[in-house]
């Protein structure tokens, strides 16, 4: 499916940053979304304690609150962790899961990451499940094995379009500066949207496959019109908002 017959989505993950002060930066991302409406769809993902205050905030602006990860469970004796209920409740309407930080920080494997993406469906959050193979697996031409078996253990059955959102993030890219050729992207997406289609029938051809990894407003015209790209999952440059809308306006 070509890139432009669905409503791209530009999320920004904040990772580990973002303070009560971050109220103002947040401000400008609002105030920049107008001019997106109807063209694309703007999430930001601020670390968990401060979902409840930019949900609030983003109320009637069509910008999305994401959380980072949840737990599989929705309560329980699991000290730190926060269910995708609990995001839920806190105004999120989507939840990042997988992210390989997530996966090297925290040992998360492929089937965890399934259980919480079906955590975040039984929550009424959309899950952006993120794969995506390390430097070493590039060199050795096992991507589309990795992101395969990747895609194969981490996506629940009988996800919908509203339901899911893929990710693909190159581990080598994130934070680095480096990106893929755009030959590179759009095999690995041509990929992606193949598999979904497998799998999902005629809803995975309206599931979004994000790109991620050192998008920048430089590089976002060349990486973000491929086909089968259907946005972007921004870390750094997401956390200045004339960057991320930078990055969002090629959409304009
Ligand atoms: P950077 O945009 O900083 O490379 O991070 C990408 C990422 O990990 C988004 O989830």
């Amino acid at each position: 499916m070509a890139a432009g017959s669905l409503i791209p989505l530009v999320a920004g993950n904040w990772k580990m940053n973002g303070l009560a002060a971050s109220r103002t930066e947040f401000a400008k991302v609002l105030a920049g979304a107008a001019e997106l409406t109807g063209k694309a769809e703007l999430m930001v993902c601020p670390p968990v304690t401060l979902i409840r205050d930019f949900a609030g905030a983003a109320r009637g602006s069509g910008v999305t609150i994401g959380g980072q990860d949840c737990h599989a469970d929705p309560s329980g004796a699991h000290t730190g962790d926060i269910s995708a209920e609990m995001l839920a409740d806190a105004g999120a309407g989507a939840v990042i899961v997988g992210h390989s930080e997530r996966r090297t920080d925290h040992q998360e494997t492929d089937a965890m990451v399934r259980a919480k993406a079906q955590a975040a469906f039984r929550a009424g959050l959309t899950a952006i499940v993120c794969v995506g193979e390390q430097r070493g697996q590039r060199e050795a031409r096992k991507t589309l094995e990795v992101v395969g078996a990747q895609l194969q253990g981490s996506l629940p059955d009988g996800a919908t379009a509203a339901q899911l959102v893929i990710a693909y993030e190159p581990v080598w890219a994130i934070g680095s500066g480096l990106t893929p050729t755009p030959a590179d992207v759009a095999e690995v997406h041509a990929f992606i949207r193949k598999r979904l289609s497998d799998r999902f029938s005629a809803a995975g051809g309206r599931i979004r496959i994000l790109y991620g990894g050192s998008v920048k407003p430089a590089n976002a015209g060349e990486l973000l019109t491929i086909s089968d790209v259907n946005g972007a999952l921004v870390g750094g440059a997401s956390l200045k908002a004339t960057d991320f809308l930078g990055i969002a306006a090629i959409y304009r």
